[in-house]
């Protein structure tokens, strides 16, 4: 496996967990705030550790940086909307259409970055480097999941 497929894989991950949301519906329920809170770990996990192990070294590009800059942009406003989110007082329709916002913007942001981003990186990077990237990814993963920082929407 390289960083690519193994961000592909972490992508169809957050891809399906955002679909299995999205059939609930508007209404609230346990089950969906069980998801919620599930997606929500897993793409800050990825999202900060795709920024150390994959973005970072793409900086000392001038084909890459203006990418991973606009990638960077967008992982904040993803964060922005998953805090939004957690907001206990938003509920049912109100939540659910700033979930789908959330899950637009996202599709939007995995495409360019399996598209446009990996295609210039294969331009730049030779397969060493690819490889100690995946290792990368995987380091920095488990330090973000270690790092119990993450606030939770709570369930009532
Ligand atoms: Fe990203
Ligand atoms: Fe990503």
């Amino acid at each position: 496996m390289s960083i690519y497929s193994y961000l592909k894989k972490d992508h169809e991950n957050i891809k399906n967990l955002m679909d299995r949301i999205k059939v609930l519906g508007a209404d609230d329920s346990p089950e969906r705030v069980k998801l919620f809170n599930q997606l929500k770990e897993v793409i800050i996990v990825h999202s900060k550790a795709e920024e150390k192990a994959f973005y970072d070294p793409l900086k000392d590009y001038s084909k890459t940086q203006d990418e991973v800059r606009h990638g960077e942009n967008e992982h904040q406003e993803t964060e922005k909307l998953l805090t939004d989110l957690t907001d206990s007082s938003l509920t049912g329709e109100a939540w659910f259409k700033k979930f789908l916002v959330l899950q637009e913007s996202l599709e939007h942001h995995i495409e360019e970055e399996e598209r446009d981003v990996f295609y210039d990186a294969k331009k730049v990077l030779d397969g060493g480097q690819a490889a100690f990237m995946e290792a990368a990814m995987r380091t920095e993963k488990q330090h973000q999941e270690a790092d119990q920082t993450i606030v939770k929407r709570p369930n009532r």
